[in-house]
């Protein structure tokens, strides 16, 4: 079933894009008439990468998908679910650890903007333990992230410790 007047926000960090996101992306997008994914903008924090860095690695990763597009955004997320006249945000679960703090954001989402309705997609299996964090600390210690990130972000991992360390 698609909702092809229906436009999507896929919200989130992406300090890397993870194959466990990409997959998500992959899945929704077909769902909508345009997935936008939106890379949190948020100076207070420090990250891997740069905001428009973490855009350039997700277009890069879906330009074979036509409806979907890259941005960045700061403030609140219903605010530029607004401006992007997006009806739903596409969440995904992992495990039962992401319940809590994704049951509290959706329900704090519907508070301010009850229009808006977040849709949870479970990952697949293969990513269930996959997270943004995990690649970072593990590549740090020099570990392999073939099995969790694309092999361009891999490089670019790889290359941002090396320029650190
Ligand atoms: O990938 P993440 O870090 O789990 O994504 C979290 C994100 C970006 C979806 C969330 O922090 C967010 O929406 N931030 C924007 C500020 C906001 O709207 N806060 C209120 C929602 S609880």
């Amino acid at each position: 079933m698609t909702a092809p007047h229906i436009n999507a926000l896929y919200p989130g960090s992406f300090d890397p894009v993870t194959l466990g996101h990409l997959d998500i992306i992959r899945r929704a997008a077909p769902l909508y008439a345009t997935l936008q994914v939106a890379v949190l903008r948020n100076p207070s924090k420090r990250t891997m990468f740069a905001e428009l860095e973490r855009v350039a690695m997700i277009a890069d990763e879906v330009r074979d998908l036509p409806m979907v597009r890259v941005s960045t955004f700061d403030g609140l997320l219903v605010d530029y679910a607004r401006q992007c006249e997006a009806r739903v945000i596409i969440r995904g679960l992992r495990a039962i650890t992401d319940f809590e703090y994704e049951f509290q954001m959706a329900l704090m989402n519907r508070t301010l903007t009850p229009e808006l309705n977040t849709l949870y997609m479970m990952t697949s299996q293969q990513f269930s333990y996959v997270s943004s964090q995990m690649v970072k600390e593990i590549a740090r210690f020099g570990g392999d992230i073939s099995a969790l990130v694309s092999p361009a972000v891999q490089r670019l991992v790889q290359a941002r410790i090396k320029e650190h360390s």
